[in-house]
Formats: structure tokens, C-alpha cells, sequence
């Protein structure tokens, strides 16, 4: 399949995926950001990593940016403008609500990451990227570009991101209860994982979906797409918490693996 094809493909998912999110989040979203200043951020490593790149009226894109629920917190904390992009037609207009519920001023514009228009090029002092973006995309290193592409000399990159080595796991609705660590998939997998079960984070239940494609990238390929990129490495740091709510049962094991990272990366300039 051609990287347009599985991109297409991942956004009727996607839209798919929107209305049975919406059923069992949006009204509460709405709710909490009725309440001026409101912010779904609450993670202490992320919000220090995004108070000095973000939180001082710096401009801030954000790719796959989903709902809009954290670019329109990190808006409420002090960024100055902010722009979420996301394939997803359902998603962006739930984010563009989302924002008028907040009385907030950012733009959401519904675009496949690698079609991004022109005129966002160089306008960012942050590229910011967070769970669930990076496997969507069948051609890393021409992704990261996008992002590098979009950032201001001097801007930064911020990733907080599933660590890749759960790829190698079942995630909780798959995953055998007596042994959740069994390694069940190569950490060298070239394909994409293909699932038609939905995309329910929230609720854990499985649907009937379009089929979705998810890119398993290594950690060596993350860091050399960055540095391929043009950008400089501020810091690297791996927790072992759980930020996708599909391995939330491994939280509690007393064997840890790593289950996110932050990696934050400068263009010079
Ligand atoms: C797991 S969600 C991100 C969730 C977000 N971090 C949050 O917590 O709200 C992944 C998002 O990536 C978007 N996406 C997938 N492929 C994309 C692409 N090629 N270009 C832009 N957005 C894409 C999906 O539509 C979806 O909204």
C-alpha cells in the first residue's frame, strides 16, 4: 500500500473512532472547559518539559492534535498561538467546540500530517507531539521532517510518546492476565499491525471497525529520524507509567518495563 492509502485508511477509522469517543467523553470536556484556565495537562515531567517552551506566549503547533483538549489546555496555561492539525474530519470539528466552549482562540485545521499547507511552514517556537502520533506514520523520518519543517530557528520539538518497546506486548483487551509481559511481537516488526477490533481506548470494548494500520518504530529509529532532521537533542528520559490507557495494567507489576518517554530536541538557530 502506497503512505497515502494507510493514511486514508487510519482517518475513516479515526472518524469512526471520534463518535464513540464523543459518547463517552465530550460532554464532560465541554463541561470542564466551560471553567476558564482549565487544563487537561497534569503530569508533572510533561508540564516542566512545556512551562519553558510553552506556557510564555510562544506559538504552539500541535500534529495529531485529536480533540483539541490538550493544545486548548496548553493555550489556558500561557501559549500564545496555537494550531492543532489532525486527519480526522470528526475530531476537528468535536476540537473546533471544544474551543468555543473555552472562549479560546485556537485554530484546528483537518489535514493528513504529511499535506500540511505551506503557509504554517516556519511559524512554530513548539512542535508539540503526544500519545498515540507517531505509529500512525507509515514514513518516519519524512514525518519528522513535517515537524522540523514547521518549527521557527531556535524552536523545539516535544515528544511524550508510548515507548515502542510495548509494540512487543498485547495491549489490555488482548493481553493473557496470567503472563500481560509475554513478548508477542518482534521488536523488529516491519509491518504494520493491522486491527479492525476499534479504537476504544476509553471503554477497552471492541467494535467493528474499518481497518486501521499502526507503524511500530524502534527507539533507534525515533532518535535518528530527530537528529536526521537537523535537531539537537536537549533530553531523553523513559518513565515506567502508563499514558495510553491501553497498558494501564502494567502499571501495577512489580517487574517495570518502559512504558513512555519525553524526548525534547531544538532546531539550531
Ligand atoms: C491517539 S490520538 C492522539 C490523542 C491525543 N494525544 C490526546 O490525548 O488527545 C491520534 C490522533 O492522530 C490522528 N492521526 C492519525 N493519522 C494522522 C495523520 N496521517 N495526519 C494527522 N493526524 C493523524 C488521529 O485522527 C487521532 O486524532
Amino acid at each position: 500500500m502506497k503512505r497515502t492509502e494507510y493514511t486514508e485508511a487510519n482517518r475513516l477509522a479515526w472518524n469512526e473512532a471520534a463518535r464513540v469517543h464523543a459518547a463517552q467523553n465530550f460532554a464532560h470536556l465541554l463541561e470542564k472547559f466551560s471553567v476558564p484556565g482549565s487544563s487537561v495537562l497534569h503530569k508533572p515531567h510533561e508540564l516542566e518539559r512545556l512551562g519553558p517552551l510553552a506556557f510564555h506566549g510562544q506559538a504552539v503547533a500541535q500534529v495529531c492534535c485529536n480533540n483539541g483538549r490538550e493544545l486548548i489546555s496548553i493555550r489556558n496555561l500561557g501559549a500564545g498561538r496555537c494550531v492543532g492539525f489532525d486527519i480526522s474530519d470528526e475530531f476537528i470539528v468535536q476540537a473546533r467546540e471544544l474551543n468555543a466552549a473555552a472562549h479560546q482562540d485556537c485554530e484546528f485545521v483537518r489535514s493528513d500530517a504529511y499535506a500540511i499547507p505551506e503557509k504554517y511552514r516556519g511559524n512554530f517556537g513548539l512542535v508539540y507531539l503526544t500519545v498515540g502520533a507517531l505509529g500512525w506514520m507509515p514514513d518516519l523520518p519524512s514525518f519528522i521532517q513535517v515537524l522540523v519543517g514547521l518549527l521557527q530557528p531556535g524552536g523545539a520539538l516535544l515528544i511524550y510518546e508510548m515507548h515502542p518497546f510495548l509494540d512487543m506486548l498485547d495491549p489490555i483487551n488482548q493481553a493473557d492476565p496470567a503472563n500481560p509481559l509475554e513478548l508477542r511481537h518482534s521488536y523488529f516488526k516491519p509491518d504494520p499491525f493491522v486491527d479492525t477490533g476499534g479504537l476504544d481506548y476509553y471503554s477497552h470494548q471492541e467494535y467493528k471497525s474499518r481497518p486501521q494500520y499502526w507503524f511500530h518504530h524502534k527507539l533507534s529509529d525515533i532518535l535518528g529520524a530527530v537528529l536526521g532532521a537537523g535537531l539537537v537533542l536537549k533530553a531523553f528520559d523513559e518513565y515506567p507509567h502508563d499514558i495510553s490507557a491501553v497498558f494501564e495494567h502494567l502499571e501495577t507489576l512489580p517487574v517495570k518495563g518502559p512504558m513512555c518517554y519525553i524526548l525534547e530536541a531544538h532546531l539550531p538557530g
